[in-house]
């Protein structure tokens, strides 16, 4: 029967791991998948997830959830994206579903996207997550790109992302990552932003931001928020996927939330049914121990503040993680400027190595990460930045 088959390429983000877990080499460091680690490389349940479910066992059955999955959950979900007094979740205007994680959220869009615009693109940044490609490709949706990075500079191509906008067809999707863009860890100001929302405004175009780092960024989910703010006050109608494998480090519950805004309540209740429609026959309806954490956290005063309070540890570490990579770089005399590792921001530095480079670290010092030059802060310690600073040097001298 499959004779036909031949093996299928590895993952380039998810095959690092795989390569990694095969390594036994005692010096071997991860910095490819983006999941955070301690200061001991040790993967973190974060407080209030443990006393979240603390307080749900017990409570918990295991009763199938609505196709749409917990709507506590993504009421609270909601609130996060849209604002605690959101006009918009007010007027019932918001069209929501539980998904798998960003990645269940991004798929359930684009399948949405091909089933009732059947002949629309999506444009997506050069560079993004690999996964964007293979989820709208998936889908049968036509991909299309727009500037993004401007590898001189190792900043936002600004103006190659605004002729890009302004030259697209009116009416196109774009995926916009809405905080700490993946791989390059590097967003549009506020004031670009909002150029940004008044050419999709003159244009016509539909925004469908990828918010899987929310809190990353920053340090504040709130402030984290802000790209989405600014297009939703110039009125709007946007989608947004969200994911809680980071911020609440959740990762392996895969719990996240699909929203698309909409003219009415009418029309959102619409779409909402479509959206469960479509999750019916793909996986009937979503897992329930992971949103379960996820609503106890946020419909709790305090076990909200806590996680506030324990994304920023983690924001924080990774900060002071670019700090002495950087430091570690300049003190041993790298004649290259490693101002970009400050500069840019959330999980990822996008180093400008080249995949020459990358081979040489695993190859010759164990180092494993993405081909294109990405590296997950997340996964770089007090213990390991001295020895990562000294390959990265060697291999680009
Ligand atoms: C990453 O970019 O490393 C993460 O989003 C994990 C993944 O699924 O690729």
């Amino acid at each position: 029967w499959w004779k036909s088959v031949q093996p299928a390429a590895k993952d380039p983000i998810l095959g690092v791991t795989e390569a990694f877990l095969a390594d036994h080499s005692p010096d071997k460091v991860n910095v490819g998948v983006g999941a955070y680690r301690d200061d001991n490389g040790k993967p973190v349940v974060l407080e209030c997830v443990r006393e979240a479910e603390r307080r749900i066992a017990g409570n918990l059955n295991m009763e199938y959830l609505p196709m749409g999955g917990s709507m506590k959950m993504v009421e609270e979900t909601l609130k996060l994206a849209y604002g605690e007094n959101s006009e918009f979740i007010r007027d019932k205007k918001i069209a929501a579903v539980q998904a798998l994680s960003g990645t269940g959220a991004c798929r359930l869009f684009a399948d949405f996207q091909k089933r009732f615009l059947p002949d629309s693109q999506i444009y997506i940044p050069i560079p993004t997550w690999s996964n964007h490609h293979n989820i709208w490709r998936d889908a049968h949706v036509a991909q299309k790109t727009y500037h993004y990075y401007k590898p001189e500079s190792r900043g936002l191509d600004f103006a190659g992302l605004m002729d890009d906008i302004k030259n697209a067809p009116n009416g196109s999707f774009f995926l916009l990552h809405a905080c700490a863009h993946n791989p390059t860890g590097v967003d549009p100001t506020e004031e670009q932003w909002k150029e940004i929302s008044h050419q999709f405004k003159d244009k016509g175009h539909f925004a469908f931001f990828d918010m899987a780092y929310q809190g990353f960024a920053s340090g504040d989910p709130e402030r984290d928020a802000k790209s989405i703010r600014i297009f939703l006050e110039d009125g709007h109608q946007i989608g947004i996927a969200q994911s809680y494998a980071k911020n609440m480090g959740l990762y392996g519950q895969r719990v996240g939330c699909l929203s698309v805004v909409c003219e009415d309540e009418k029309q959102a209740i619409a779409v909402k049914s479509q959206l469960q429609q479509l999750a019916r026959p793909m996986y009937s309806n979503p897992p329930v121990h992971g949103a379960l954490i996820v609503s106890s956290i946020l419909g709790d005063p305090d076990l909200k503040k806590l996680w506030l309070k324990e994304v920023k540890v983690m924001a924080d570490r990774i900060i002071g993680m670019r700090t002495a990579l950087r430091e570690n770089l300049e003190k041993l005399g790298s004649p290259l400027s490693w101002k970009h590792v400050t500069d840019q921001i959330g999980m990822f530095c996008y180093s400008g190595m080249t995949p020459e480079q990358v081979d040489r670290l695993t190859n010759e010092y164990h180092i494993y990460m993405t081909r294109n030059g990405r590296i997950s802060m997340a996964g770089v310690t007090t213990g390991n930045v001295g020895y990562l600073a000294r390959a990265i040097h060697e291999v680009t001298k």
